[in-house]
């Protein structure tokens, strides 16, 4: 029976590909998953009966336990979506990004590089290590630039793309040295459901709801190219099944959006779906001290993808946020533990100083 390994699947993107992985699939998957802040088991909550998931508590560092992982179970697969993902977080403290994203990649490379040379020769040429990444990684663009491309140079910009170009660059290494297959994808912001609310969409929402500021760093004219998770899991899928080793793949929503505008969307749709007694939400907005080194501008050219293995997004904004948007308004119960922890120590440290 053929199996994937998924790293960071308790995080918001890996959660939402275990879920559609395993309603499109009958093919298990083994789950290792540090269960950071960000890591949330109630993401993983309707598959506790579910024989196809098996969640393994542990750090992508801890290589003896990854080691007997996958020689016990053989994947024919492992993708790794876990890093430290908040760029504000990476500013107030980049050492876990280097921890996890650049010493944890290169931990979790060494020990797939064991177990790949190992492996007869059929399941070694059908055997992937797919390493989910971002198009932060290519650094800022200025309002009239073409979008990124596959060959886009890299230029990160914050501790977080620093770490994370790191580990793209390992990956490459590790393709071109010794001949792992490996598979690259830069992807664009995403949002959708289960999305941790330190990130701008959750965050609007969340705030909106409770009566709170909606902050947005300094005047939101920023532009971010905005793409429905699922849309982002079904991209994934597409390349593990026809992706070519040692290439890489730009993921991306065709959705450019400035900081203002997704706000206001979000304003508006609340307005509708859960109107105020008094007034707009967008009355809530305060404009608030930038981000240092803020990018302005994040745009994917994604027609490689889409001529090579035929994948474009479902989803547009507008059927994407209504039903984001939706979803927080059915989930009070999971925002509310998220929100209970340690989630209001980092609202002091980045919104009250
Ligand atoms: P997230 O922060 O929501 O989740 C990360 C998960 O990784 C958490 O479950 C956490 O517990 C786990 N993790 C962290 N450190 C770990 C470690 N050392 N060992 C094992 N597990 C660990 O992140 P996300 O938004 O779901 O992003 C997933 C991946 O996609 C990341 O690699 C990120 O860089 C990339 N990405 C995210 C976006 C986005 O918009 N969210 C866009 C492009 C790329
Ligand atoms: O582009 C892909 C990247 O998208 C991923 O690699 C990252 O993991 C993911 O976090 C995301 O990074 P951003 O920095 O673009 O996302 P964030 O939601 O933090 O911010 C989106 C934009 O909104 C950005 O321009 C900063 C702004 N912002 C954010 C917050 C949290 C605000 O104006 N106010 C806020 O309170």
């Amino acid at each position: 029976m053929h199996m994937i390994l998924v790293t960071g699947g308790a995080g918001f993107i890996g959660a939402n590909f275990v879920l559609d992985w395993l309603t499109e699939s009958q093919e298990s998957v083994i789950n290792l998953d540090k269960l950071t802040y960000a890591g949330n088991l109630n993401n993983l909550v309707s598959l506790k009966n579910d024989p196809r998931h098996l969640f393994i508590h542990a750090d992508i560092n801890d290589s003896e336990t990854l080691k007997k992982l996958l020689s016990e179970y053989q994947p024919r697969a492992v993708l790794h979506f876990a890093a430290e993902s908040h760029v504000d977080r990476s500013i107030h403290g980049p050492a876990a990004f280097i921890q996890t994203n650049v010493n944890g990649t290169f931990a979790l490379l060494e020990t797939v590089r064991a177990y790949w040379q190992n492996l007869d020769s059929d399941k070694k040429s059908m055997f992937r290590f797919l390493h989910v990444s971002t198009d932060e990684v290519y650094g800022t663009l200025e309002a009239d630039d073409p979008p990124f491309t596959e060959t886009t140079a890299y230029a990160p910009n914050s501790p977080y793309s620093a770490s994370k170009a790191a580990s793209d660059h390992l990956v490459r290494a590790y393709h071109h040295t010794y001949g792992l297959p490996t598979l690259t994808t830069n992807c664009s912001n995403n949002y959708g459901p289960l999305h941790f609310p330190e990130k701008l969409i959750p965050l609007v929402i969340t705030n909106a709801r409770a009566g709170k500021e909606l902050p947005i760093y300094g005047d939101g004219s920023q532009v971010r190219d905005w793409l429905y998770v699922s849309d982002h899991c079904a991209a994934i899928r597409r390349v593990l099944e026809s992706g070519i080793p040692g290439e890489t793949y730009n993921i991306g929503g065709w959705n450019e959006k400035t900081n203002l505008n997704v706000v206001h969307a979000i304003c508006d749709l609340l307005d509708e779906l859960q109107p105020k007694e008094n007034g707009s939400y967008r009355d809530q907005i305060r404009h608030v001290k930038d981000r240092p080194g803020h990018d302005k501008r994040y745009a994917i050219d994604a027609r490689k993808i889409e001529r090579e293995l035929h994948w474009k997004p479902a989803e547009s904004f507008e059927t994407g946020l209504r039903k984001t948007v939706g979803w927080y308004l059915s989930n009070d119960v999971w925002t509310e533990q998220v929100l209970s922890g340690d989630y209001k120590n980092w609202v002091n440290l980045q919104y009250q100083t």
